[in-house]
C-alpha cells in the first residue's frame, strides 16, 4: 500500500517510522516532511497547510491512504478534498474538527451531551461587562480564559489575579488573535491530575487505544511558562485499565455518538485532554483532532503490532471489527531537545552532531522534530527540534536510556528537561 502522511514534526516522523515497520506499507511519502523522516520515507516539498496543493498531490498519487498529523488542514477541510476524491483519509472533516477549532463549539457539545467538563460561558465583544462579572462566580483566581478558535497553542490563559484576567478579557476580545479570540470562553479552574487518552474512532465506533502523560512546562518541576511539550511517557500509570473504562463510557462513547448524532461523524484519532481527581472523576480540559505530539511518539514507540489495519478502518468503517491494538511492549519515553530561546524566539542555526551515537543506544530512537540540513550537517531549525524516545522493560530503564542517549548528543543550542516521567516514577 502507498501511504501519504501530511506533516513535518516528531510525530509525523513518529508515524513514519511504526509504518515504514509495517509489512504492507509498500510506499511511504510524507508532505513535507523533515531530514530524519528523510531517512525512511520520500518527503514531498508540500507545506502541511497547503490544503490546495495537498488534495493535488493526493490527485496525482493516489494513496491508499493519507493520515493527516496535526490540526490546522483538518480544521481547514482537508480530509472533505481528499474524501470528494475518493481517497481513504485518516482524520476528521472539517465539521467534526471543530472540536478542536473552536472551543465555544466543543463546550456546547460537552454540554448538550452531559459530557463531564470544566462549568464555562462563552462571551463576544459586545458582552466584554458581563465577561468580567462573570469571574465573579468563581471562588476566586485561577480564572480559565480561552480564545475561541485556533491560536498557535497560545489562546489558553490561566489567570493568578482578577487584574490579569480582566486585562486579558480585554486584550482577547480586543482582537489580541484576530479572529480566533473574537468569541471567548471562560471556565471554571479543575485541580487534579492532567492526563491524555487517545482512540480511534471511524464514526460510528470507538476504540481505546492508549493514555500517555507530557509536560507542558519548559523547566524541571514544571515550572516557567507553557510549550507545546517537553517530554511524555506511555502508560501513564492514572489512566490504568478501569481509569480508561471510565474516560470511554463517560466521554468518548458519548462524544462519538453525539457526533453521529449531530451529522458530524468523527473518523481518526480523538485526543481527550483530561484532569482527574477523587470528586469528579476524569473531565475534559480539551478536545484535540489528532495525535498530541510528543504522545503520539511514545504511543508508537510501545505499539507491538502493525497499526495500519486500525489505521485504515478509522478511515473506509468496519473498525468495530477490528481487532483492537492491544499488544503494547515496554514503556516508552521521549525527551524533547530544544533550541535556547524556547518557548520564546528559539536560536536556530547551530549543527547537531552524535545523532548516531544517541540512536545506538538500545531501545532508542531519536525522532526529529525542527531540524534543517545544512551540507552534511543537521542544524536546529525550531523551538522543538529532537525527541529522544526510549523503550525498556520499566520506565526506569527507559528514563535512563533516554537521558544516556540526550549525553551523546552535542549540540551546543540545545536544551531539555531533566526529570521528565518524575510523577510516574514518583508514584513507584
Ligand atoms: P493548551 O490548550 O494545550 O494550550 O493547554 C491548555 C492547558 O491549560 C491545559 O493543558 C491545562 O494544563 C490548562 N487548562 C486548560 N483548561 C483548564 C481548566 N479548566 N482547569 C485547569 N487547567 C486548565
Ligand atoms: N502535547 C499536547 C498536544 O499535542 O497538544
Amino acid at each position: 500500500m502507498k501511504i501519504l502522511i501530511v506533516g513535518s514534526g516528531g510525530r509525523e516522523h513518529a508515524l513514519a517510522w511504526r509504518l515504514k515497520q509495517s509489512p504492507r506499507v509498500t510506499q511511504l511519502m510524507v508532505a513535507p516532511g523533515n531530514p530524519g523522516i528523510a531517512d525512511l520515507a520520500e518527503c514531498v516539498p508540500v507545506a502541511g497547510d497547503d490544503v490546495e496543493g495537498l488534495v493535488e498531490l493526493a490527485r496525482a498519487e493516489r494513496p491508499h491512504l493519507v493520515i493527516v498529523g496535526p490540526e490546522v488542514p483538518l480544521v481547514m477541510g482537508l480530509a472533505d478534498k481528499l474524501r470528494a476524491i475518493d481517497i481513504p483519509v485518516f482524520g476528521p472533516s472539517a465539521r467534526a474538527a471543530m472540536l478542536e477549532g473552536s472551543k465555544g463549539f466543543s463546550k456546547d457539545f460537552m454540554a448538550r451531551y452531559s459530557i463531564p467538563t470544566a462549568r464555562y460561558r462563552r462571551f463576544t465583544a459586545e458582552q466584554t461587562a458581563d465577561a468580567k462579572a462573570y469571574l465573579e462566580t468563581f471562588d476566586g483566581p485561577p480564572y480559565v480564559l480561552k480564545a475561541d478558535g485556533l491560536a498557535a497553542g497560545k489562546g489558553v490563559v490561566i489567570a493568578e489575579t482578577k487584574a490579569e484576567a480582566e486585562a486579558e478579557i480585554d486584550a482577547m476580545l480586543g482582537g489580541k488573535f484576530g479572529a480566533a479570540s473574537a468569541s471567548l470562553v471562560i471556565e471554571e479552574f479543575m485541580h487534579g491530575e492532567e492526563a491524555s487518552f487517545f482512540a480511534l474512532c471511524d464514526g460510528e465506533t470507538a476504540v481505546a487505544l492508549a493514555g500517555a502523560q507530557d509536560h507542558k512546562r519548559v523547566g524541571d518541576g514544571d515550572t516557567g511558562p507553557n510549550t507545546g511539550g517537553m517530554g511524555a511517557y506511555s502508560p501513564a500509570p492514572i489512566l490504568d485499565a478501569a481509569m480508561q473504562q471510565r474516560v470511554m463510557d463517560a466521554i468518548v462513547t458519548p462524544t462519538i455518538d453525539g457526533m453521529r448524532q449531530d451529522g458530524r461523524p468523527y473518523r481518526g484519532v480523538l485526543f481527550v485532554g483530561l484532569m482527574i481527581d477523587e470528586t469528579h472523576g476524569p473531565r475534559v480540559v480539551e478536545y484535540n483532532v489528532r495525535f498530541g505530539d510528543p504522545e503520539c511518539q511514545v504511543i508508537m514507540a510501545r505499539l507491538a503490532e502493525d497499526p495500519l489495519p486500525q489505521l485504515l478502518a478509522c478511515a473506509t468503517g468496519g473498525l468495530a471489527g477490528c481487532k483492537r491494538l492491544e499488544r503494547f511492549s515496554d514503556p516508552a519515553v521521549t525527551v524533547v531537545m530544544a533550541g535556547a530561546g524556547y518557548p520564546g524566539e528559539p536560536k536556530k542555526g547551530g549543527v547537531i552532531r552524535g545523532l548516531a551515537e544517541a540512536g545506538q543506544v538500545d531501545g532508542v530512537t531519536v525522532f526529529h522534530a525542527g531540524t534543517a540540513r545544512q551540507g552534511n550537517d543537521i542544524v536546529g531549525n525550531g523551538g522543538r527540534v529532537l525527541n529522544v524516545t526510549a523503550t525498556a522493560p520499566t520506565l526506569k530503564e527507559a528514563v535512563q536510556r533516554a537521558y544516556e542517549a540526550v549525553d551523546r548528543i552535542d549540540w551546543a543550542d540545545g536544551f531539555c528537561r531533566r526529570d521528565i516521567a518524575w510523577r510516574a516514577l514518583e508514584r513507584g
